[in-house]
């Protein structure tokens, strides 16, 4: 495993004395360096001679699927998109915004080619007329080094001018939800259409687009360069490849771990170097506060797409927050609740007010817990996104797991 070294109180120092203008640039793998090792060889040689239909195999041999949180099919959504007539685009979501989520930038202030070089094998395989890459606009570094290996791609020949085209964030949750990235792309208000149609068959500027998280074409670089064994020969748990833990809470070593998809939060915990010193176990966020909370008894679940459906939740990005007994899940909840208060785009009024009138009603000391119990109801069944739909999971969650925290006396939550 590896993890984070750049969070460092020194570097946190200096980027907030340097501001968002001077983003401090780490060291990272430049265009020559990752071209001197072998780099852009597989895109030249599949530019060549390649068929996109193998490439789109070896995808769903290596069982890669959306590192966005979603967990679709990789390859599946190439045949997708190429199944519509073009012009097509491909959309990079660098809109990493799910609290607790970082192994997107980890990647790309380190090796940034790794995703540039998958975005081209990408945009080759669905013969994309125009790369859009939504760069978060609070990863200043990343925008930088971005703009900087652009430049290297286009004067090496390897993209025309133009064709990669490197959008700042406009710096709202929601722009991270696919269909609101693309209205920001248009340059309208981030809203999240509702859906069908996909967004492969009616995209950017209406036209099937092609897209894919940061990671995920990090990884699709390293299945065709390292074949797609280095995701189907690993086995753990029950479970078959890898994925990129971002771990942060009340651990001895946050940082982002890259194990075997089915690692349980004991393992990932034992990664980390074990608990933070004074701090005991209690609960933790999977995947993202629409995750919500899981308490310590649930040690042995592998941390995997659909392992988590059968406890209410899900992994998503696998945004893991690890909390102790010093905290309180309530107060965890809450935090929750008035985040997606705040980030909610305002369109639909399940989740508008919904979000609203939960924060108000998990103030209360002790629950209600029949009216939240409905609240929840209605702004999963009606809500137009994933945003409204997911928001009530901490809630439910708990009021099931931490009765005691929020004056529950029944572990259903008074629903039945
Ligand atoms: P989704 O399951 O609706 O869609 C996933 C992808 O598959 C999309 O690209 C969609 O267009 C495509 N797709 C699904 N069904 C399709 C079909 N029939 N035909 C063509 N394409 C199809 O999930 P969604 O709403 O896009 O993403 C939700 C996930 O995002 C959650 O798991 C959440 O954890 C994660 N998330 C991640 C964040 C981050 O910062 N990485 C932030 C917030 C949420
Ligand atoms: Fe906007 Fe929330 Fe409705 Fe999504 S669910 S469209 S974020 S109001």
């Amino acid at each position: 495993h590896r993890h984070v070294d750049f969070a460092t109180p020194e570097r946190i120092d200096q980027v907030i004395a340097g501001g968002d203008l001077h983003p401090v640039i780490p060291d990272y793998e430049s265009f020559e360096d990752y071209q001197a090792g072998g780099g852009y060889a597989r895109l030249a040689e599949l530019r060549d001679a390649g068929d996109w239909q193998q490439v789109q195999q070896t995808l769903l041999d290596a069982g890669l699927r959306g590192m966005g949180g979603a967990g679709f099919p990789s390859g599946k959504k190439w045949g997708f998109v190429r199944a519509n007539p073009g012009p097509r685009y491909l959309a990079v979501n660098g809109d990493e915004g799910e609290p607790g989520t970082f192994k997107d930038r980890y990647y790309l202030e380190r090796q940034p080619h790794l995703m540039l070089e998958g975005m081209l094998i990408a945009a080759w395989a669905v013969e994309a007329e125009k790369c859009f890459i939504y760069m978060r606009d609070e990863y200043p570094a990343v925008l930088k080094i971005l703009r900087r290996e652009i430049a290297a791609l286009e004067e090496a020949g390897i993209a025309a001018p133009g064709y990669i085209d490197l959008r700042r964030g406009a710096g709202a949750y929601i722009c991270g939800e696919e269909s609101a990235m693309i209205e920001s792309i248009e340059g309208k208000r981030g809203l999240p259409r509702l859906r069908p149609p996909y967004v492969a068959q009616d995209g950017v500027f209406g036209k099937p687009t092609l897209v894919h998280n940061v990671e995920t074409l990090h990884l699709i670089t390293r299945i065709c360069r390292e074949g797609p064994e280095i995701f189907s020969s690993v086995e753990h748990n029950g479970r078959k490849g890898m994925r990129s833990y971002s771990l942060s809470g009340r651990v001895a070593n946050p940082g982002v771990y890259f194990l075997p998809a089915g690692t349980t939060i004991r393992e990932l915990i034992e990664a980390a170097g074990g608990m933070a010193e004074g701090h005991e176990f209690k609960a933790y966020q999977p995947g993202g506060p629409s995750s919500g909370l899981l308490p310590a008894s649930l040690d042995d679940v592998p941390l995997d797409f659909d392992t988590l459906q059968p406890h209410g939740t899900f992994i998503g990005s696998a945004a893991v927050v690890v909390l102790s007994d010093k905290d309180s899940a309530k107060a965890a909840a809450l935090n929750m609740l008035r985040f997606f208060e705040s980030e909610s785009c305002g369109q639909c009024t399940p989740c508008r007010v919904g979000c609203e009138k939960a924060v108000k009603l998990m103030q209360a000391d002790q629950w209600d817990q029949p009216l939240l119990n409905d609240l929840c109801d209605v702004m999963t069944d009606a809500s137009i996104c994933g945003l409204g739909q997911a928001a009530p999971n901490p809630i439910r969650l708990v009021m099931e797991h931490f009765a005691d925290e929020v004056g529950c006396s029944r572990k259903d939550g008074g629903k039945a």
